[in-house]
């Protein structure tokens, strides 16, 4: 590793250790937080190894038109940003990043806002933006040798971490909830030749699991963890810069489940921050399932001094986490920027989903829960009608299929969920379904559908 340009920084103790040095559960030996990676080197204002910031931006734009793969890539395209690899030749790409950034015109006319886009990391390789992080932290563990890797996961990481694993021909080992997960992901990992364990335990447990394993036998932990997962998974902030001409949207809103994706795009923007690339921070929000609040919790009760890990229920199940991980690094990244943190209810989410899928992107569940929190934060006169909004969406529709299904059906919900057929999140929910009708096969059958007048 090019220990010279990057070393572990204890968020907790401030502890600072060498990369190599970390512990297999990437937890400080003195006081048990989380590390982030840090680059002495750009703390010297005049230091030798200090970016060039007009240089950069230039630099960074020109890569797109290069047919390196490295270049290609959404993540390596702005290497200076994470030098840590020893060779780029170590990295492992599969051309990840450089994902859409869409304008949400019938969103954001109901909301009153002129301004509001979708990040879309759904349109990652394996259609999730685990794959911005992976491609850091696999290369780092073949750079370091490793012959297994190893994750515990709600699905998209655990689908992330095969493919690259088998792109850089490494063992990957996969523990996963039982039946929690969404079928789409669990196809991937199987695809992508991981070793995969369903367990009897939430994803809570599979990573309490694994923190074991790891002790036990040579296998690197890709979960996030990894502080180099946070590395890939920043740049998705230097990318929404970029497309804003580096000046930055007002708002980004993000979903809420281990708190890795939105610790790491708040230390993208503070780096580009402190380096003098942009002039402010965006306000950055994070929105969580109401059944799987902690952080809502933490926020209200102690004002993120502490955490209370809660039972977690949600059928977002990307995010159907009670024990978020890097909870305590999104506390700082919420309070360094002012955003907020909010919960969403299940039908919220189904019709945030039902939205989206309207605009012709369509997203996972744990996705839609960024446009439904934005409502209540419009509600809230928290955003503004001349805010611009980016809403960062984590995962591609079809991952979770059977949801959309479901929802069109009219049986993903309890009456319980929506307040009974008669309330006013049953009628928008109603106006939202798009189900799938039998019908003869004639033409006037197929007319008769078009304008509604089926059977
Ligand atoms: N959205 C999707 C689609 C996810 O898969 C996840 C997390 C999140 C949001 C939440 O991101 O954990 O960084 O706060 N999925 C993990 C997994 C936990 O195992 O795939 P986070």
């Amino acid at each position: 590793m090019n220990e010279n340009l990057h070393r572990l920084r204890c968020f907790g103790c401030g502890a600072r250790i060498a990369g190599a040095d970390a512990q297999p559960d990437f937890r400080c030996a003195q006081c048990g937080e989380l590390f982030e990676v840090e680059y002495p080197g750009w703390s010297e204002r005049h230091g030798h190894d200090r970016p060039n910031p007009g240089a950069l931006k230039w630099l960074w734009r020109d890569r797109r038109a290069s047919l390196e793969p490295a270049d290609q890539s959404g993540v390596w395209r702005f290497r200076e940003l994470l030098p840590i690899l020893d060779s780029l030749d170590n990295a492992i790409t599969l051309r990840e990043g450089n994902t859409p950034l869409y304008h949400l015109p019938r969103a954001a006319k109901a909301l009153g806002i002129s301004q509001l886009f979708a990040k879309h990391q759904g349109m990652n390789p394996t259609g999730s933006f685990k794959d911005t992080g992976m491609t850091a932290a696999i290369s780092v563990a073949r750079e370091r040798g490793f012959e297994w890797v190893a994750c515990a996961s709600t699905g998209n990481t655990s689908a992330s971490m095969a493919a690259y694993a088998a792109r850089a021909g490494l063992r990957s080992l996969v523990l996963i909830p039982e039946g929690k997960i969404a079928w789409g992901k669990l196809s991937q990992a199987m695809d992508y030749g991981a070793v995969t364990c369903q367990l009897p335990v939430d994803f809570d447990g599979c990573l309490r699991l694994l923190t074991e394993v790891v002790r036990q036998a040579p296998i690197y932990l890709l979960n996030s963890v990894n502080p180099y997962r946070l590395e890939g998974q920043k740049t998705p902030a230097f990318e929404i810069a970029e497309a804003f001409e580096w000046d930055v949207p007002a708002h980004i809103v993000v979903p809420g489940g281990n708190l890795g994706n939105s610790s790491a795009l708040g230390k993208g923007f503070r780096e580009l921050h402190e380096l003098g690339m942009i002039a402010r921070l965006p306000r950055i929000s994070v929105i969580q399932a109401a059944g799987a609040n902690p952080l809502v919790r933490s926020l209200a009760e102690t004002n993120g001094a502490a955490l209370e890990p809660v039972q977690a229920h949600t059928r977002a199940t990307a995010i159907r986490i009670g024990n978020p991980a890097s909870w305590r690094k999104a506390v700082r990244v919420i309070q360094e920027t002012g955003g907020r943190c909010l919960d969403v209810s299940e039908a919220e989410i189904s019709i945030a989903k039902a939205e989206i899928g309207a605009e012709g992107l369509g997203c996972e569940p744990a996705s839609a829960v960024t446009l439904a929190g934005l409502k209540k934060l419009r509600a809230q006169g928290f955003v503004a009608p001349e805010d611009s909004v980016v809403l960062v969406l984590t995962g591609h529709t079809l991952k979770d299929a059977g949801y959309t299904i479901d929802f069109h059906r009219g049986t993903l919900l309890t009456e319980e969920e929506t307040g009974g057929s008669g309330s006013e999140i049953a009628a928008e929910m109603a106006a939202l379904r798009r189900n799938a009708v039998a019908v003869d096969a004639t033409a006037s059958a197929v007319l008769a559908a078009m304008k509604g007048k089926v059977g």
